[in-house]
């Protein structure tokens, strides 16, 4: 076992601690045991993560002396629902789940936000431990404490900040991941480099141009990556302020998954074609020199990300729909739309931007 990240993050409920190295999968129990005092447990994954991970799980909590269940919801975006979250309360209840009892978010960004939420609002709040599964989860959903699901007029519109006690990571998992799952995991890794850090984005484009990233390359990248997470987290749990900037890319990638339907588009492509959309807007209001939105463009094609909105929509929606999606997230505050931009390569702002005004410029930063 080898730790590559071990940090906290101090949240207003409390410590939650993130820890990422090879074959702590296997360790889940200890780490649980030291934190818990029931000792009932339920591991929720998904359809696919279930069949690959979830048994040295189990065989780690009852080692540890818990009486660990497991529940499996569909793997995708659509198990972010009502109806599952009543799935997991149903499961809670079956299990006699007791506050000091564990809940155990196995999975990628869906089954960690949704069984977040399930933890955060059974008996006002369970203790979880989240266990990435999926690059995007290792990097971004699992650290942080933000969970939620998904409601008919938008994403994550019903949710709850809720720090896990644990983040584990255990690279290894990533071996089984689908590339394609992978790749969008990278538009989450980029956007790091472009808000916080060249020289960051930099090693990315060296190590996007010299072929398939090698393992330790993922592994340092993922401890940088979840270490922006703890730091931006630590400064502003409950995004009043520099936590906005993961944004970067979201207003834009969220508004074109709602108009294709949620699950259309990987979450990961959607950001990485709205950071490019991003990055050209900032480039037409003079914030930032021409060739930025290129310059992102080309890493993430080289890593395999589509880069235009024209790629990702086959042919389904238009500025104006684009438009209309946008207005109704959420962050949008009052009359202005907050949207992040960039001054440069690692150097991300919030601006405040009159809907209209984004509007008419959208044709033109729409595709690159
Ligand atoms: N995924 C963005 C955040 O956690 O704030």
């Amino acid at each position: 076992m080898k730790i590559m990240l071990h940090t906290d993050i101090y949240g207003g409920q409390g410590l939650s601690t993130i820890c990422i190295g090879r074959g702590l999968l296997r360790h889940i129990g200890q780490f649980a045991a030291r934190t818990v005092k029931g000792r009932k447990a339920v591991v929720v994954s998904d359809s696919n993560v279930g069949n690959l991970h979830l048994e040295p799980v189990l065989a780690s909590l009852r080692e540890s002396g818990f009486s660990a269940e497991s529940v499996c919801v569909p793997a995708g975006e659509d198990s972010k629902s009502l109806q599952m979250l009543s799935v997991l309360w149903n499961t809670f209840h079956g299990y006699g789940i007791t506050r000091t009892d564990l809940v155990v978010a196995l999975g990628g960004g869906v089954v960690g936000d949704l069984t977040g939420f399930a933890a955060a609002t059974w008996l006002r709040g369970v203790r979880v431990i989240q266990v990435p599964t999926s690059l995007l989860a290792f990097v971004d959903s699992s650290i942080g404490g933000k969970t939620g699901i998904d409601l008919p007029f938008g994403k994550n519109l019903a949710g709850a900040f809720y720090q896990p006690r644990w983040v584990i990571g255990d690279p290894d998992v990533l071996r089984t991941l689908p590339e394609a799952e992978f790749v969008q995991g990278m538009a989450e890794v980029v956007k790091y480099g472009c808000i916080f850090d060249k020289a960051f984005f930099e090693d990315l484009e060296k190590a996007a141009a010299e072929g398939p990233l090698s393992d330790s390359f993922v592994e340092q990248m993922i401890a940088k990556s979840a270490g922006w997470k703890v730091d931006v987290v630590n400064r502003d749990e409950r995004e009043g302020g520099v936590r906005t900037l993961l944004n970067f890319g979201h207003t834009l990638g969220h508004a074109a998954e709602k108009v294709l339907g949620y699950g259309y588009v990987p979450h990961g492509v959607a950001v990485g074609v709205g950071m490019v959309a991003a990055a050209k807007l900032s480039e037409k209001l003079g914030h930032a020199q021409v060739g930025l939105a290129e310059r992102i463009a080309a890493l993430l094609k080289a890593l395999k990300l589509p880069t235009s909105m024209d790629e990702i929509g086959n042919g389904l929606f238009t500025a104006e729909t684009l438009f209309e999606a946008m207005l109704s997230d959420k962050k949008k505050l009052g009359a202005d739309l907050h949207f992040v931009l960039l001054h440069g390569i690692g150097e991300g702002f919030v601006a405040p931007l009159k809907p209209e005004f984004v509007r008419d410029l959208l044709p033109e930063i729409l595709s690159v």
